[in-house]
């Protein structure tokens, strides 16, 4: 069983297979949640070993603090993943030996109402992962312009009365009506789409959208993956898994570019440094098999891309 407080890690032995542990090898889990990835990865480390432990959310870090409190191998760190290198290199590290993030939301992220990022608990609009920074949910749509609206639930939700929901927001906004708790957006929501769909709530795509953009969830991943070659060490491995298309496509599209060499005159025999391939992928995407699908909903959108930097 697993407790409230608790989350179940998706694809947990196949992330750890990939990421290859080594005893005395150097590693990072950008993404700690409540730390069911990397109590595996610490398991499989020797006394030597060291895992840097990241998340945005305080929350998950006052769990990382508390579960690996007096184990010199773990460093815990307050911070996006976007910020990695930074944060690494302030540190004094320079090369890892396996990094890994398990994108999107952790179980008691969901469950708390009080952080507002599901329509199932009734909570305050926050939907803030770092919650000691930044606008809420409510803040945004208090200011976000109408047109701008419209984008981030088409391109970050790919809902398709994008134009209807943001038109009835606003509406709502102008009367002095907006939404200031989960389930009256929900129902604004609800309201507002013509025809929902049999297997999702209404207000799915909107939540998705809206906590997409208000935490610049692509925007960190993307400054992660262009710099994250750079984190590695020559067979240093790249694990990502990704719950929505968006992500996957980045991470899918990161890796391929990655793997090529670029093209070069013929007049030139040696390939430059900056022209070679640069990762390697390992392996194609891996999805959670049925039992996993069957035991846990979220494993069922999880895909898992992995890479190795080469030398
Ligand atoms: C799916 S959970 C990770 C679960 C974890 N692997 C486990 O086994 O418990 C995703 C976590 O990533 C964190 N997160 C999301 N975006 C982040 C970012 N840009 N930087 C750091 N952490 C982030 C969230 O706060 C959340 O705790």
């Amino acid at each position: 069983m697993i407790a409230e407080d608790q989350h179940r890690p998706v694809l947990l032995a196949e992330a750890v297979e990939a990421l290859n542990v080594q005893e005395s090898g150097v590693y990072m889990d950008g993404t700690f949640g409540r730390g069911g990835h990397a109590a595996a990865i610490m398991e499989r480390l020797g006394p030597a070993g060291r895992l840097w432990l990241l998340d945005r959310d305080p929350e998950a870090i006052d769990a990382a603090e508390q579960r690996f409190a007096g184990d010199g191998r773990a460093r815990v760190r307050h911070a996006s993943f976007g910020d990695a290198v930074d944060v690494l290199r302030k540190d004094g590290v320079h090369a890892l030996d396996g990094v890994l993030l398990d994108l999107g939301m952790s179980s008691p992220q969901l469950d708390d109402a009080d952080r507002g990022f599901s329509f199932r608990h009734d909570g305050p609009l926050d939907m803030r992962m770092d919650t000691s920074a930044g606008e809420t949910a409510r803040e945004w749509l208090a200011r976000v312009a109408e047109k701008d609206l419209v984008r981030v639930l088409r391109i970050y939700g790919e809902e398709r009365f994008a134009k209807r929901i943001a038109r009835a927001l606003v509406k709502a906004r102008e009367a002095g009506d907006l939404p200031g708790t989960t389930g009256e957006l929900a129902a604004l929501v609800a309201a507002a789409v013509p025809y929902p769909d049999r297997h999702k709530h209404p207000a799915t795509r909107t939540f998705q959208a809206i906590r997409i953009a208000l935490n610049g969830e692509l925007d960190a991943l993307q400054r992660f993956l262009d710099s994250v070659i750079d984190l590695l060490a020559p067979g240093g491995r790249l694990v990502v898994i990704s719950f929505h298309s968006l992500e996957d496509r980045m991470v899918k599209r990161f890796i391929r570019g990655a793997g090529e060499q670029r093209d070069l005159p013929p007049e030139i025999p040696v390939v430059p440094e900056g022209l070679r391939a640069r990762l390697r992928p390992i392996g194609r995407a891996v999805r959670a098999g049925n039992e996993e699908a069957r035991a846990n909903p979220r494993a069922r959108s999880a895909v898992m891309r992995v890479a190795e930097r080469l030398s």
